[in-house]
């Protein structure tokens, strides 16, 4: 194993009706309260309703930044953080899924300064101190609850990237199964595969550490045993628990103990589609997967093979790719470019900004070349 520092101190309180006490705990850090939410989910479902009964019942004086875009864009961040500096504000509370609270993490290490977020993504500048963020998540995906990572896009810069800090944990997260009940079976998939995908950067990073590999297989497993039946069964609570806590604890830091790093080559390709496409994270998570692993087949072997074993009771790199293509077909997620609407004809311009970016994983360097075969694998 390699040494490893693992800190996580994010009070996550999970199960039914668990936002009951969410006034209670937000008065511990002031009543004047900086609500972030994004585009209209949250009030047709009724979460908000129920967000703002927990704030009269403390008489919070509340703020509100609705409209936060799917892949959230460094521009809303900059508007809610001029908000709530304006405004003053003791707490910064998310109430959404990925994009919600990952913007929300921004917001609140942006209040205390006066320039743009974006300081902090290009390494201009550090953040000294947050506003303390509070989360209420409503979407099975990404660990951002309990992890103090935020991903945000800059067009002018042509970006998307990922960055974290320790001042971006939220203080406490709320995670209530029923509120992920109405999520849409489209993006219901791609949280799961978002899970998936966040194990496999584990198992593919650096350092070996067999009880994380274990982790990670157990919370796969988890997501193949009960993905597909929730994705027939989208009211169902206790499917939803299950892949709830499993998208939690596949990017909380129990699956990176004993590795130097993850690999995140495949993120950090996906999150190129998703600049370009605007296509869900998970959807582009289901294209570049299968194609890194064919990149792959023949450098790690019996890495793969391993992995394939462990799952599905296969015996070698080419069959745990094939099933883990037929996994994701199964949730209904696109595994070629065009299957997510991109045509073959975009591949010169995915391949410029993918070099412009230096795509490449922490572990398995990628070079041009690699670049190249990766794009080849997802048209396919
Ligand atoms: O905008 P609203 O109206 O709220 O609708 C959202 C959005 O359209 C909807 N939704 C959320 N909860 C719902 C719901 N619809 C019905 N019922 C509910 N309860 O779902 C859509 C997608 O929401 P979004 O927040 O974009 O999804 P997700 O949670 O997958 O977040 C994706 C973002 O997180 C980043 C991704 O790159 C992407 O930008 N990631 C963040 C990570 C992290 N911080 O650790 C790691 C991940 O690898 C990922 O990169
Ligand atoms: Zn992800």
């Amino acid at each position: 194993m390699e040494n490893f520092t693992l800190y996580n101190p994010t009070k996550l309180h999970f199960g039914k009706d668990i936002t009951n006490d969410l006034g209670k705990v937000i008065a511990g850090y002031g009543n004047r309260v900086l609500l972030v939410y994004g585009k209209n989910s949250i009030k047709e479902t009724g979460i908000y309703n129920k967000i703002k009964l927990q704030l009269n019942s403390i008489h919070a004086v509340v703020f509100e930044y609705g409209g936060i875009k799917p892949n959230p864009v460094v521009e809303d961040v900059d508007a809610a953080s001029r908000l709530g500096r304006n405004s003053n504000v003791d707490v910064v509370l998310a109430v959404g899924g990925g994009s919600v609270i990952d913007s929300a993490k921004i917001i609140a290490i942006t209040i205390p300064v006066s320039h743009s977020a974006w300081d902090f993504y290009s390494g201009m500048k550090k953040p000294a101190k947050a506003v303390p963020i509070i989360a209420v998540l409503t979407l099975a995906a990404t660990g951002t609850e309990m992890n103090p990572f935020a991903v945000l896009q800059n067009h002018k810069s042509k970006q998307k990237l990922g960055w974290g800090n320790p001042l971006c944990f939220p203080q406490h997260s709320f995670l209530d199964p029923g509120f992920t009940v109405t999520v849409p079976k489209n993006y219901t998939a791609y949280g799961i595969a978002d899970l998936v995908a966040h194990c496999l950067e584990a198992y593919f990073g650096k350092g070996d550490a067999s009880l994380s590999d274990k982790l990670v297989i157990a919370i796969i497993k988890e997501a193949i045993d009960n993905g597909p039946a929730l994705l027939n069964d989208l009211k169902n609570y206790e499917l939803r628990e299950k892949i709830l806590y499993a998208s939690t604890l596949a990017l909380n830091g129990i699956t990176m103990a004993g590795r130097r790093s993850g690999d995140w080559g495949v993120h950090d390709a996906g999150h190129i589609l998703s600049l370009l496409f605007d296509i869900p994270h998970g959807a582009s998570l289901t294209i570049v997967y299968p194609a890194w692993m064919m990149l792959m087949k023949d450098r790690i072997p019996e890495r793969i093979a391993q992995l394939g074993k462990d799952l599905f009771d296969v015996d070698n790199a080419k069959k745990t790719i094939d099933k883990f293509e037929e996994f994701f077909k199964k949730i209904e997620c696109p595994v070629r470019l065009e299957e997510a609407g991109i045509s073959k004809m975009k591949r010169q311009q995915i391949l410029d900004t993918m070099n412009y970016n230096k795509v490449s994983g922490m572990n398995h360097k990628l070079s041009g070349n690699d670049i190249e075969e990766l794009l080849d694998h997802m048209i396919g």
